[in-house]
């Protein structure tokens, strides 16, 4: 078919890694296998306006808005997508495009928004492919779209569809690949069912290491042949956990993911130390209401300072009220999300 001008628009969710991707080797194959919780109200929306180019240029034509306003810091970074996925989209300089895209959590929160912006891109992407292409199967359509949002940021793959979502080979028990990212179709047991991320905003500043960077600090790294082994075993335990319910044993693979996670950025060269003192302070509390509730609240980190909380939907009002009455303090102005496990990217 041929299509001279339109616009999509398509929402799509961030992500909370359970088992972490960190290391990668080239074209952004991951060096271990990850898993995460597709969330639901933290979300890019992103609308692309695309118009036939009246004469052939050998560039790429676009305008990038950001929550209303041009944005060239973000150009490069969209460039540099473009070109990466030019090979598996060779319609791309035949247009002129214009990217509109918004948040909905607040700006420069410390909660990255790549996963999300870059698999909301790849989507609109895809949609202008399958105007191009009708005949497209749905099946498609979800797998490239989370294959060109991996070669966007990583863990992008995992934000196109939900509940869970596994990236990167683990004995093929998964269907997995390291291309894209499959929902995890194992049996979950109901107390998983709309499992509860709220997001404690710690530190809203730039991050100090990107990942991008971080993942590079991977190769040669004193302890990364036994992490990425661990991670393989931290997701054939997570994968029986999902079966049995068992809460205990979730936390126990969660926490030491995230600090695992720190651990490595602790012995890189160079190191980084991304947790703040009130990550700790949170972490701590954490430990405590456990202790004394018996109430299954667990913590797990992204590359920074912020803390993301799970817990299960039937313990929501004592674990809100405790976030309210004790961690509220740690976050900058008091600042924090709560947002729950969703089903993905939707068109609009
Ligand atoms: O997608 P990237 O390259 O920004 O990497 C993200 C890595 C972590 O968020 C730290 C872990 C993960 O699996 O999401």
């Amino acid at each position: 078919a041929t299509v001279e001008q339109g616009e999509v628009t398509w929402q799509s969710p961030s992500n909370i890694a359970l088992v972490k991707y960190w290391g990668k080797l080239e074209h952004q194959i991951p060096a271990n296998p990850s898993i995460s919780f597709t969330l639901d109200s933290c979300r890019t929306t992103t609308t692309l306006k695309f118009r036939k180019k009246e004469q052939i240029s050998d560039d790429f034509d676009f305008e990038l808005e950001f929550e209303g306003e041009k944005k060239d810091s973000f150009r490069p970074k969209i460039q540099k997508f473009l070109e990466r996925v030019e090979q598996y989209l060779p319609f791309l300089k035949d247009y002129e495009f214009s990217i509109e895209t918004s948040n909905s959590f607040p700006h420069s929160s410390g909660i990255a928004s790549s996963a999300s912006g870059m698999s909301a891109l790849a989507l609109c992407l895809m949609s202008l492919e399958k105007q191009l292409n009708p005949e497209m199967s749905e099946e498609y359509f979800t797998r490239k779209s989370s294959f060109l949002a991996r070669l966007g940021s990583g863990s992008a793959c995992r934000s196109i569809e939900g509940e869970l979502v596994v990236w990167g080979l683990q004995n093929n028990i998964y269907q997995s690949s390291d291309l894209y990212g499959v929902r995890f179709r194992d049996e979950v047991h109901e107390n998983f069912r709309n499992y509860r991320d709220t997001i404690l905003l710690v530190d809203k500043g730039e991050k100090q290491v990107s990942s991008t960077v971080g993942h590079e600090l991977m190769n040669g790294h004193a302890y990364a042949e036994r992490r990425f082994r661990q991670a393989h075993d931290n997701l054939d335990r997570l994968k029986e956990i999902f079966r049995s319910g068992d809460l205990s044993e979730f936390i126990k693979v969660v926490e030491s993911e995230a600090l695992t996670l720190h651990a490595m950025m602790m012995t890189s060269e160079p190191y980084f130390l991304l947790m703040k003192p009130n990550t700790l302070a949170i972490i701590n509390k954490i430990f405590e209401f456990r202790e004394e509730t018996g109430l299954h609240l667990c913590f797990t980190l992204d590359a920074g300072a912020n803390v993301h909380l799970l817990y299960p939907e039937k313990e929501e009002e004592l674990t809100l009220e405790f976030i309210e009455v004790e961690l509220k303090q740690y976050c900058q102005n008091g600042q924090y999300i709560n947002d729950r496990v969703g089903s993905g990217a939707r068109k609009l």
